[in-house]
């Protein structure tokens, strides 16, 4: 089948454990509480009914179904109707040439530079084999960050998401995250199929539940995946952890500094967003069948409000999933890589959609990226953007980060921190 691993990485299963902690059935007591029963069964059978097609679809059409658009039309006339109608269906996309391939390849060299003239400061993960590099200033992520296509396309990418209250925009603020270099033929397993922008909190923050009430209440059609009205207040960090963020994305996202191709160290992703993350949020609160014939058998599956088993829901993690806690996803098909990228390419996936990072590199060269996000302006964010600030100037991680590693950048060979930025990069940094 097109764009799918030929034989499934050895990640982790979440299969049943008795978990202690109280706080996983008091979210699902709770909820239960609001929606009653009947109405989770109703939007569990649609989910499970919907996903039928939807995975079909996705084995038909393998890679082929994530939307690639190229920068220039983005810049000149925006998203047309029918490619904002992909894109908030898949949730993910490509936006080809945002930096040009010749300017993101010289880019390459200059962080490879960096990064060799301060390699003993340099921490990562892996620790063993360094490739998610703990750096977040660098003249080549500033450069990357800040490219006037970047911001351009970032307000674009905002923008399709609405807010009624009028209490944010889409003018985008910046994240700093780190960089990727990985080299030819490092195997790496840390990131199997996951959901990032908390885990938990999804079901427990008041706040991010309302985000999912259309789901919970027993109208999954109806739920709006862009609704930044609501989403603005969820509380992403309500359980912390080195994997949550403070900071909501609109979009996550990698620009490509280099050639990034299926089975070399690329991406993954599952290529839908309203009804997969609405079986995620469901499925706590469902039993499988014993059969394990009946197991896609929706009807079968028993309504369970006693245990607080939550598959693959760890406090300070991401959400993770996996084929057997998740069969209706169908993960071992649907999980497609993104199409062969060029330097300058990037990437974008929606805060809800599942992505996972490919085990393999069986290319020639190394494969590097820079993490650059699309991100609102709201009050979280804001106040975040304040603090990164107040915290990269003073050559500590920014507050996201500060589990992975806490060099001085500030004092690193070749750093040039805030210098050279337009005046719309100053308004995106806060400054
Ligand atoms: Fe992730």
């Amino acid at each position: 089948m097109p764009g799918t691993l030929l034989e499934w990485p050895a990640w982790p299963e979440f299969i049943k454990i008795d978990t202690l902690d109280p706080d996983f059935l008091k979210a699902k007591h709770e909820i239960i509480a609001q929606y009653g029963e009947p109405a989770l069964r109703a939007s569990w059978l649609e989910t499970c009914a919907k996903l039928d097609g939807i995975t079909e679809d996705i084995i038909n059409r393998g890679s082929s179904i994530i939307p690639i658009i190229k920068i220039q039309d983005v810049l000149r006339v925006g998203f047309t109707e029918e490619q904002e109608a992909e894109i908030k269906r898949v949730g993910s996309f490509v936006i080809r040439d945002v930096i040009p391939e010749r300017e993101a390849t010289e880019l390459f060299q200059d962080l490879k530079n960096y990064v060799a003239n301060n390699q003993q400061h340099i921490t990562g993960w892996p620790t063993e084999t360094p490739s998610i590099l703990s750096i977040y200033t660098s003249p080549v992520q500033m450069t990357v960050r800040t490219h006037p296509n970047q911001l351009a396309l970032q307000r674009h990418l905002n923008a399709l998401w609405h807010d009624s209250t009028g209490e944010t925009s889409p003018d985008p603020l910046l994240y700093f995250d780190g960089v990727r270099i990985r080299a030819p033929n490092q195997t790496f397993m840390g990131l199997g199929p996951h959901i990032d922008a908390g885990s938990l909190c999804r079901w427990a923050d008041p706040a991010y539940r309302l985000v999912y009430d259309k789901v919970f209440s027993g109208h999954v059609s109806e739920h709006d995946s862009f609704d930044l009205g609501i989403r603005k207040s969820a509380d992403q960090y309500m359980f912390p952890g080195s994997a949550q963020s403070t900071f909501f994305r609109s979009f996550q996202g990698w620009t490509a500094l280099t050639r990034a191709a299926p089975r070399e160290g690329s991406l993954m992703l599952y290529p839908n967003v309203a009804t997969a993350i609405a079986y995620v949020l469901l499925r706590p609160f469902f039993h499988p069948p014993a059969n394990e014939a009946d197991i896609l058998d929706a009807e079968k599956w028993t309504f369970n409000a006693e245990d607080g088993f939550f598959p693959g829901t760890y406090k300070p993690n991401s959400q993770l999933l996996s084929p057997t806690s998740h069969p209706h996803l169908r993960l071992m098909e649907c999980m497609v890589n993104i199409p062969t990228m060029k330097a300058g390419d990037t990437v974008w996936w929606h805060s809800d959609v599942c992505h996972a990072v490919e085990p393999e590199h069986t290319g020639k060269d190394d494969a590097s990226v820079v993490y650059v996000a699309a991100s609102p302006t709201t009050e979280i964010n804001k106040a975040y953007t304040k603090r990164q600030l107040e915290a990269v100037l003073a050559g500590r991680a920014p507050p996201d980060f500060r589990a992975h590693g806490n060099a001085d950048e500030t004092k690193f060979k070749g750093y040039v921190g805030f210098a050279g930025m337009s005046e719309e990069a100053k308004k995106a940094l806060g400054i």
